[in-house]
Parts: C-alpha cells; structure tokens; sequence
C-alpha cells in the first residue's frame, strides 16, 4: 500500500484516475485541486466516504498554498493532472496557462523534491510535436514543436520535468497521450460539447472544413495506461498514449448525430481556429513493448458508451452549464441561430 497524490484530480481525466486507483488498488489517494472552472467535485461524490480519500483544496503555482499538503500528507508518489487544458482558452488569453502549467509545474516538483517523494508521473499530451500531415505518427522522439499556447506551456512543463530527473535525479516519467474521451468531461471539448448540444437539439459548431484529425482514447484507457506507468515506468523515459482511433472531426460529429437520433441539419461549419493543428496520431509501440499497454475501447463502443452516460447525466451537464460555462460559450462562439 502507498499514498498516491493525484492534482487536477476534480477533472475530466484525474476523477477517473482517482476513482480507478481507488477501486483496484488498496492505496490511500490524496486529490489536491484548486477547483479552477473545469475542476468540480460532484465528479468524485461516490468515493468521498471513502476512508483511503481525502481532498485538499491547493493551487500548485503558490508555494505557500502546495507545501503544507505535501508537508502534512508526505505521499509517496505524485500523478500530476493539474492543468490548464482548453486550446480555445489558451487563444484568448494564455496567462493562466503559463501560470499553472509552467509556474505551477516547476513548484510542484521543487515541493516534491522538498519532501522526498519518490515517482512523479507527468501527464502531458501528444500537442506537444505539433501537427502532422496526412501520414506518419508522433513517437517519443519526435521534435517538440508546440503550435498553440496551451501546447506551448505542456511543453515547457515537459521540459522542466525531464531537467527536475536530469539535473536533481527524480524519479519522473512523463505521459503523452492523445484526445480523451468519457464520463465527467466538462462540455466545452469536441465530443462531450457536441453530445449535450445534440440531445439538447442546439447547433454543433464544427471548425474551418471539419477534416482536422484526432486520435481518440477512451479516458479509461488512458488512465490505465497512468497507472502502468506509475507502476512500471522508467525513471526518466517518455510513453506516447494513443487509441488507435484516428478519425476526422466530422465522422465524429456525425457519428454523434447518429448515435443521439438528430439530422445533420444541426451542424454548423464556423470560423476555424487560429493555428488549428490538422492531425495528431500516436505510435504507441513503446508503452505496448514496455509496459504491456494496448488500448481496449474501440471508438464506436465508446461513443455509444458516452452518449449513454451524458444522457443519464443531464442534471451533471445541467449544473455544469449554467455556470462560468455559459459567459465562456458566448465569447468563444457568439450566438449561433
Ligand atoms: P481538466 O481541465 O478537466 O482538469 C484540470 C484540473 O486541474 C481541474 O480540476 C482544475 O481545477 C485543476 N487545476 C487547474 N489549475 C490548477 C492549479 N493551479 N492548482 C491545482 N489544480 C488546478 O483537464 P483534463 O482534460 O482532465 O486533463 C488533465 C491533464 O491531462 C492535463 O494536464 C492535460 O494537459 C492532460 N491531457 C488531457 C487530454 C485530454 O484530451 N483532455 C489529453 C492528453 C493530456
Ligand atoms: P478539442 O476537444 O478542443 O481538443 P484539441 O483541440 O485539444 O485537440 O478539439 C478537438 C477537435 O475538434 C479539434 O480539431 C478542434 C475541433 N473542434 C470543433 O470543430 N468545434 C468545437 O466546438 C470544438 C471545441 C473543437
């Protein structure tokens, strides 16, 4: 048994991790979030019973807000979600991103080190190599060439994640992981936007021609794929996550009308993102050679899977929604009729 703490973990993709360390491993976990607007911890009411869970509410970029968590709870291990994680955001002001995921990260490690703590498992994103054209695949060696500023500061997280094991000796890993898809993910993302627009019957604002390409992974299997790298990483190394579901943003989209019973009529084709990356897709030979990692969900049973579950979960998406989401959707797309 050890202690694991997770940050970020009243997300999208650390709830889940959270839920799944607690469900099959017998360790305690520590969940520090600083409850940005994506952080909402109705995601993890069902475990907050839980004797082996606690929640502490802490911003990684103080110092003075971080260290006292890590001084009074001294985990074995870190698993580093926290993030800023929406490229739209990032377009219209990339402060924050800067702050937590750079600023935020490198306190992180510097408190870590402080307090002894051994693995630390960074979870990055294949928006780090850039875009790709219509062939190839990102590997861990691909040139780090990051086109948004979101991608821009996981890159510099990146960075001083590899100089904290290269210059300090930590013991840390780094994930990069493609799309994610899955319950709890908060709807300003491509799929989880499009559900709840689609069962609401409102319009799906699809970018520029709606050709770009993404790789999705179940967010089930990403955070198995965590875990594996917890467990068996080697100190130092990058592990590309990938789903092997590479499909353009319009198959999705439709497939999404399909599976929610609505006409493409509801599709709007907007004003493409500035600097919108045109393919991502993971070669993940290493994380399978290595750690034993494939992904199990394919697309079209995870989709159906998700639609089941934002449907089930109106009140969530409802409650989500009529928060600082609403103020956010309107700079993003305007009014769409
Ligand atoms: P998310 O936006 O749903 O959750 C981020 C969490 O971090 C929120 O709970 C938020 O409150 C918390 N947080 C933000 N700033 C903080 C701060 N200063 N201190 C403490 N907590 C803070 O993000 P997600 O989609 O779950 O992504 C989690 C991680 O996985 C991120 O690092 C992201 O870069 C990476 N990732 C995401 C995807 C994806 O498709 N969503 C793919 C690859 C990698
Ligand atoms: P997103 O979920 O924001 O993930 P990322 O930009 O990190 O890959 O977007 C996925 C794809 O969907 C991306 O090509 C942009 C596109 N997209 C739309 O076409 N419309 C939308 O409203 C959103 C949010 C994304």
């Amino acid at each position: 048994m050890a202690k694991i703490l997770v940050t970020g973990g009243a997300g999208f993709i650390g709830s889940n991790f959270v839920r799944r360390l607690l469900r099959d491993t017998d360790h305690d976990v520590v969940n520090v979030d600083a409850l940005t607007y994506a952080g909402n911890l109705e995601n993890l009411s069902d475990v907050e019973g839980d004797g082996r869970y606690s929640f502490h509410k802490a911003d990684i970029a103080e110092f003075a807000s971080i260290e006292p968590v890590l001084r009074e709870t001294r985990p074995d291990s870190i698993v580093h979600f926290a993030a800023e994680s929406h490229v739209d955001r990032s377009v219209h002001d990339a402060s924050a991103f800067v702050r937590t995921n750079v600023v935020g990260t490198q306190i992180l490690l510097d408190v870590a080190r402080m307090h002894d703590v051994g693995r630390f498992v960074h979870v990055s994103t294949d928006e780090v190599y850039g875009s790709l054209g219509s062939s190839g695949r990102f590997t861990e060696t691909s040139p780090i060439q990051p086109n948004s500023p979101y991608s821009a500061s996981k890159a510099g997280s990146d960075f001083l994640v590899r100089a904290a094991h290269h210059t300090h000796g930590m013991d840390c890993c780094i994930t990069r992981c493609s799309n994610n898809y899955g319950p709890y993910q908060f709807p300003e993302k491509l799929i989880p936007l499009m559900i709840s627009n689609a069962l609401a019957g409102q319009p799906l604002p699809v970018y520029g021609d709606g050709k770009n390409v993404r790789d999705w992974i179940h967010v089930e299997d990403h955070c198995r794929a965590v875990q594996l790298v917890l467990e068996n990483g080697v100190a130092g190394e990058v592990y590309n996550i990938g789903g092997n579901s590479e499909r353009e943003n319009l198959h999705v989209v439709r497939k999404l009308l399909e599976l929610t019973g609505q006409s493409e009529d509801l599709i709007r084709f907007v004003k493409d993102r500035p600097g919108h990356d045109r393919r991502y897709a993971i070669d993940g030979a290493k994380i399978e050679r290595e750690l034993g990692f494939v992904p199990e969900w394919t697309f079209e049973d995870g989709m159906a899977a998700t639609v089941d579950w934002y449907r089930e979960h109106g009140a969530w998406v409802d409650r989500v929604k009529s928060g600082a989401y609403r103020s956010y959707y309107e700079t993003q797309y305007g009014r769409l009729d």
